[in-house]
């Protein structure tokens, strides 16, 4: 199976794995939230849900969300935790300022900073944060050792990690219709509705080459996470995963 790192969105020597994924996302912004809710039945809605209920009851007072695109899982972490502060960072601007537009509405605007930024290099110090999350982000870094290797080092001792991110359904015959519709159905009205030819087939390439479940544990444990969990949600299509420093 192809390594993760070599799965770009456009295929391209050109620019960067990095620069391609900022460039496509900048591209699908407009429709990115849209998509996301049609494409998934508005499911993807309960599994961040479902995600930050993992969190309650923990410190929360400074929270980081990386990748946090169009910041839907820093508004609901906002209304559901406790929380002082989140800054919520992402490499495009465009799905930050729609995501700006969402937490004005919501009135957010004194607990959710949203910052251009990139999670691979993080600007903070060692020890910063209470939780820090990431909702289908992880899986489009350039090098993912090294994205959670920073998310690690700005984690404070005993904070948590959450990570939301699609898996593959092992279970018959799920898996196998649901490898229909995501190799063949989704990339076609992703392409149709969002105009951009590759994104969402990049999405199922990207997923396939994705270590999940205790593969992504494993690779969490090597860099010094604790107490590394993962849930899986609708059969597997999407995991939770926690951790702790
Ligand atoms: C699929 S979207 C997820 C957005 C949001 N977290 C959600 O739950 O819908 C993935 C986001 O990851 C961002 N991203 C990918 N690599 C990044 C990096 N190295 N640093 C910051 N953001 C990154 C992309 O720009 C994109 O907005």
């Amino acid at each position: 199976m192809a390594d993760i790192k070599d799965i770009t969105p456009y295929n391209s020597d050109e620019n960067s794995k990095k620069s391609q994924v900022q460039g496509m996302f900048d591209k699908i912004a407009p429709n990115y939230d849209f998509l996301n809710r049609f494409l998934t039945l508005g499911i993807d809605v309960t599994w961040r849900k479902k995600a930050i209920a993992q969190l309650k009851g923990l410190p929360a007072d400074k929270v980081l969300d990386v990748a946090t695109g169009t910041a839907d899982l820093a508004i609901e972490e906002a209304h559901k935790l406790p929380v002082k502060s989140i800054i919520g960072m992402d490499l495009s601007p465009q799905m930050l300022s729609i995501g700006e537009t969402k937490v004005k509405k919501d009135g957010l605007q004194n607990v959710i900073s949203l910052e251009t930024g990139d999670s691979e290099n993080l600007r903070f110090s060692d020890d910063e944060f209470d939780i820090i999350t990431a909702g289908f982000g992880v899986r489009n870094f350039e090098n993912l050792e090294k994205g959670l290797k920073e998310m690690y080092r700005v984690l404070k001792p005993g904070g948590t990690m959450m990570i939301l991110e699609f898996s593959k359904p092992r279970v018959f015959p799920l898996k196998q219709l649901f490898n229909i519709y995501f190799s063949s159905i989704l990339p076609l009205i992703g392409k149709l509705k969002s105009k951009d030819n590759r994104a969402y087939k990049y999405l199922y390439e990207s997923v396939q080459a994705f270590p999940d479940y205790d593969d992504f544990t494993n690779i969490l444990k090597n860099i010094g996470f604790k107490n590394t969990k993962w849930k899986a949600l609708s059969f597997g299509i999407c995991s939770i995963y926690t951790a702790q420093k």
